[in-house]
């Protein structure tokens, strides 16, 4: 089961998901939470530190391809195994959490 969350800022995403990962990872179920926000907060909010909030995953785990007919996509550059083994980390109640590419300079868009 893939459960998204999202909707707008300070609306409570990050609460819900911390503990909905934590009552579905008690109940014995595998939980692999992925942090999507471009400023991320939930492995703080799974009782990470910051040090650990702050390790997110490089921007090359996806890459954009184009197919035949110039339709693009992105894509993991590796096994989502070897991604969560690499990045992932144990957090509260053993779900394991995955911060995604997080904004590192200021740019042009
Ligand atoms: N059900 C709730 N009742 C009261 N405050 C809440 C509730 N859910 C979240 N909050 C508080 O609202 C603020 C924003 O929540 P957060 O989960 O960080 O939102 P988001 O991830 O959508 O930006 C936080 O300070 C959080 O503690
Ligand atoms: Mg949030």
């Amino acid at each position: 089961m893939k459960i998204a969350i999202s909707g707008k800022g300070g609306s409570g995403k990050t609460t819900i998901s911390a503990t909905l990962t934590r009552i579905l990872a008690r109940r014995g179920i595998p939980v692999l939470a992925i942090d999507g926000d471009p400023n991320p907060n939930l492995s703080l909010a799974l009782g990470l530190s910051d040090s650990a909030n702050t390790a997110a995953m490089p921007r090359s785990v996806v890459e954009r391809r184009e197919d035949e007919s110039g339709k693009t996509s992105m894509v993991l550059t590796d096994s989502i195994e070897n991604i969560i083994e690499r990045y992932g980390l144990k957090a509260a109640d053993g779900v394991t959490v995955l911060t995604g590419c997080r904004v590192e300079h200021s740019g042009a868009g």
